[in-house]
C-alpha cells in the first residue's frame, strides 16, 4: 500500500511541530535532567485539541482520523520522546477504551474531559506477576452490593499520578484464566487508591511513571467497563491501537536523531570536506532515511486499517516492533555520527539514545509483537498444559504472614521478639549500624512512614538493639535524603541477603520488595493494614511506628552492650506447608476420571484454568459421557 498523507495532515504536522519546537523543545533538557513532569505543555496540548485528535466531536474531540493521531505522537516525540508517550498513554490507552466499550453514561461522564484535555487518562494492566503474560493478573475486583472492591495494585503505569481517570483490570472470577478478568474505569482520589514514587527511568524521564496502589477501593457497579469477563479481551484490543502510539513515538524519536545528525553531518569537516561527504556517513544516512520511510508506512498502513474498521492487530504490532527495531539501529547510527559530541549529557541525541529504548519494551515487548504477528500468520501456538502449582502472588515469596493483631501494642511487640527468638535470634550479639547493606546479617530499614528526619534517630536506636545495620527505602535516601543513597535498599539499590529484615513505615513497592526476596525472615511495621508489606513479611505489626518502634527497642534490650556477632551464617526459610492450589477436586462417579483445572478438557474447547463450576452445564465426561451433574467432589 502506497501512503500520501493529505494536505490537511501536513498541515497539522506543521502546527504542532511548531508547537514542539517553540514551546516543548526549550524545556527537554531540564525535564529530562529533573525527572519533571510537563504540566503546562499538557495543559496546552489539551487546549489545541491534541489530547482528543481522533474522538468523534461530539464527545469532545476533534474528530480527526488515526494517521493524525500518529503524527502528533510523532511530531511530539521527534522533540521530546517521554511527551510522545504521555499523548500516546492518554489517547491510546486511557481513552479508547472508554470511547469502543463505555456505555452512554461512561462517554459523557469520563470520555468528553478525557477528549478536551480536562482530564488526563492511564491504563493499568502491567503486574508483577503480569507482565508480557498480561492474563496472570492478580488484582481483584470482589462485587459488594453497588459496589466492586478493589485491592491489588499495578506497575510501571504511565501518566500514573498525574491522570484522573483510569480503566484497570482486575479478576472478578478467580481460576479461570482470562475469562475472567473485567475492565473498570477507576478515578484519582477515591479511598484506598493511591500512588507508588514516581520510577527513575533511564529515558523519558519527562512522563510520569509509577505504581497504583489499590486498597478495598470501592468502584461503583456502574464503573464496570463493557461486562464482567471482557476485560482481557478490552485490554487486547486496546493495546492493538496502542501500538500504532507506540511505534510513531518510535518514529518520532529516531527522525529527531536522523535530523540532528543530518544537520552535524553537513557542519562537521574532517579529511577537508563535510563528514556527510565521506561515503561511510553518506550510507548510513541513507539507511536511516529508508529505515524511517519504511517505518512510517507500515505506522500509516496500520493506522489506516483501524480508521477503516479494518482488522489492524497485525500491522499495529509489525509498525511496534519494526518502527522500535529500526529506531535503535537510527539512534545508534546518529550518535555514532555525532563521535564524542554526541555522548555528552545536553545532547539531543544522548537523550534520543536513551529515550529510545523503551520502545521495544512496553506495550508488548518487541518478542511478544513476534508472537501476536506470528498467530496471525500461522495460528495461536497449543499452549503447555501446566501442573497447579502454588498461587504465585508475594514478590517475596512464601512468607509466613503472621499478623500479630491479639493484645496491647506491648504484648504484640513481646510476641514478636518471643517468635524471633523461638526462630533462631540471639539478641544478645550485634553488628556496627553502618555495615553495608550486603554484607548485614539483620537491617533495618525506615519508609517514608518513619516521617520526619529526627524519626531516624527511633530506628537507629532499634537497629542497636537488634543488632542490625540501618537501611531504607529508595524515596527515604534519594528524596528525603535521611541516609546516604548506598544505604537503600531495593532491586535498583543494594539488595538484602542476610536474616533478619525489619521495615518499619515501609510500604512495600515492588522494586523495594525484589531487594528483600532472599531474607530468611521479615519483619513488618506499619499502620496501613493494607499495605502490601503485610502480604510479603514473616511476622507483622500494625500500628504506627513512632509507638511501637520504642516497645520493640526496648524488649530486645537486654541491659548490656551487644556482643560481636559472629561471621553471618545464612539461615533457613520456614516455608507455610499450606500451598496447594485453592480449587476442589471433581471426580466422575461412572469412570472414576478426575477433572484436572489446570489442564481443562482441550478436545471439548475447556480451556487450562476453567473450574469445574465454570464448567457449561452440557459438559460431560469426557471418558464415558456422563452428565457433569454425575461428579462427586472430593
Ligand atoms: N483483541 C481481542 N481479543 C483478543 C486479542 C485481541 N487483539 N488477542 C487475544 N484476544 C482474546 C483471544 O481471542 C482469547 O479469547 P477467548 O478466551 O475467547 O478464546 C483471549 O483473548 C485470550 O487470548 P490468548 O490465549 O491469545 O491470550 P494469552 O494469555 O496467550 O496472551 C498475549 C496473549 C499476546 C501474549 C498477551 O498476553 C499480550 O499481548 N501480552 C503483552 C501485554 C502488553 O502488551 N502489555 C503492555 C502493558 S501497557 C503498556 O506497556 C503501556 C505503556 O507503558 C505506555
Amino acid at each position: 500500500m502506497l501512503f500520501k498523507t493529505t494536505e490537511e495532515h501536513e498541515a497539522l504536522r506543521a502546527r504542532i511541530r511548531e508547537f514542539a519546537e517553540t514551546e516543548l523543545k526549550p524545556q527537554t533538557f531540564l525535564l529530562d535532567k529533573e525527572n519533571a513532569f510537563p504540566t503546562e505543555i499538557v495543559k496546552q496540548l489539551g487546549k489545541m485539541g491534541i489530547l482528543g485528535i481522533p474522538y468523534p466531536k461530539e464527545y469532545g474531540g476533534m474528530g480527526l482520523d488515526i494517521i493524525s493521531y500518529a503524527i502528533a505522537v510523532e511530531e511530539l516525540a521527534r522533540v521530546d520522546g517521554g511527551t510522545g508517550v504521555i499523548l500516546s498513554a492518554h489517547v491510546s490507552l486511557g481513552s479508547w477504551p472508554i470511547f469502543a466499550y463505555g456505555t452512554e453514561e461512561q462517554k459523557q461522564k469520563y470520555l468528553i474531559p478525557l477528549a478536551k484535555g480536562e482530564k488526563l487518562g492511564a491504563f493499568g494492566l502491567t503486574e508483577p506477576n503480569a507482565g508480557s503474560d498480561a492474563g496472570g493478573t492478580e488484582t481483584t475486583a470482589v462485587l459488594e452490593g453497588d459496589h466492586y472492591i478493589l485491592n491489588g495494585g499495578k506497575i510501571f503505569i504511565t501518566n500514573a499520578d498525574k491522570a484522573e481517570t483510569y480503566v484497570i483490570f482486575a479478576v472478578t472470577t478467580p481460576d479461570i484464566g482470562t475469562r475472567g478478568i473485567s475492565a473498570f474505569i477507576v478515578e484519582k482520589g477515591w479511598e484506598g487508591f493511591t500512588f507508588g514514587d514516581h520510577y527513575d527511568k533511564m529515558g523519558i524521564r519527562s512522563s510520569s511513571t509509577a505504581e497504583l496502589i489499590f486498597n478495598d477501593v470501592k468502584v461503583p457497579k456502574e464503573n464496570l467497563l463493557g461486562q464482567e469477563g471482557q476485560g482481557f479481551k478490552i485490554a487486547m484490543s486496546t493495546l492493538d491501537g496502542g501500538r500504532i502510539g507506540i511505534a510513531s513515538q518510535a518514529l518520532g524519536i529516531a527522525q529527531g536523531a536522523y535530523e540532528n545528525a543530518l544537520e552535524y553531518s553537513k557542519e562537521r569537516i574532517q579529511f577537508g570536506k563535510p563528514i556527510c561527504q565521506q561515503q561511510s556517513i553518506s550510507f548510513k544516512l541513507a539507511d536511516m532515511a529508508t529505515k524511517l520511510r519504511t517505518s512510517r508506512l507500515l505506522i500509516y498502513s496500520a493506522a489506516d486499517l483501524k480508521e477503516h474498521h479494518e482488522p489492524y492487530g497485525l500491522e499495529s504490532a509489525m509498525a511496534k516492533q519494526y518502527a522500535s527495531d529500526r529506531c535503535l539501529e537510527i539512534v545508534n547510527d546518529a550518535l555514532q555520527i555525532f563521535g564524542g559530541n554526541g555522548y555528552l549529557k545536553g545532547m539531543e541525541v544522548e537523550r534520543a539514545y536513551r529515550d529510545a529504548k523503551i520502545c521495544t519494551i512496553y506495550e508488548g515487548t518487541n518478542e511478544i509483537q513476534r508472537v501476536v504477528i506470528a498467530s496471525h500468520i500461522i495460528g495461536k501456538m497449543p499452549k503447555e498444559e501446566t501442573a497447579p502449582g502454588p498461587k504465585k502472588g508475594a514478590l517475596t515469596g512464601v512468607r509466613k504472614k503472621l499478623i500479630l493483631k491479639e493484645g496491647t501494642a506491648k504484648e504484640r511487640v513481646d510476641a514478636l521478639v518471643e517468635s524471633l527468638k523461638a526462630d533462631g535470634y540471639d539478641f544478645t550479639v550485634g553488628i556496627d549500624i553502618d555495615t553495608p547493606i550486603s554484607k548485614a546479617e539483620r537491617v533495618v530499614s525506615a519508609g517514608k512512614g518513619i516521617g520526619s528526619k529526627e524519626n531516624m534517630e527511633l530506628i537507629k536506636a532499634l537497629a542497636v538493639q537488634a543488632g542490625a545495620a540501618v537501611g531504607s527505602s529508595r524515596p527515604v535516601a534519594e528524596t528525603l535524603k535521611y541516609v546516604p543513597l548506598n544505604r537503600y535498599v531495593g532491586m535498583s539499590g543494594q539488595k538484602f541477603n542476610g536474616n533478619l529484615y525489619i521495615a518499619c513505615g515501609i510500604s512495600g513497592a515492588g522494586q523495594h520488595l525484589k531487594g528483600i526476596k532472599d531474607a530468611t525472615t521479615i519483619v513488618a511495621i506499619n499502620n496501613n493494614a493494607n499495605a502490601p508489606i503485610f502480604k510479603n513479611c514473616d511476622y507483622g505489626i500494625v500500628g504506627d511506628v513512632l509507638e511501637i518502634l520504642p516497645l520493640l527497642t526496648a524488649a530486645l534490650d537486654n541491659g548490656e552492650p551487644k556482643k560481636p556477632a559472629p561471621p553471618m551464617k545464612k539461615m533457613k526459610r520456614s516455608i507455610p506447608k499450606n500451598t496447594a492450589p485453592a480449587w476442589k477436586t471433581y471426580v466422575c462417579s461412572g469412570c472414576g476420571y478426575e477433572y484436572n483445572p489446570a489442564v481443562g478438557d482441550p478436545e471439548n474447547d475447556i480451556r487450562p484454568g476453567t473450574t469445574f463450576d465454570a464448567l457449561p452445564e452440557e459438559w460431560i465426561c469426557p471418558d464415558c459421557g456422563e452428565a457433569k451433574d454425575s461428579f462427586i467432589e472430593v
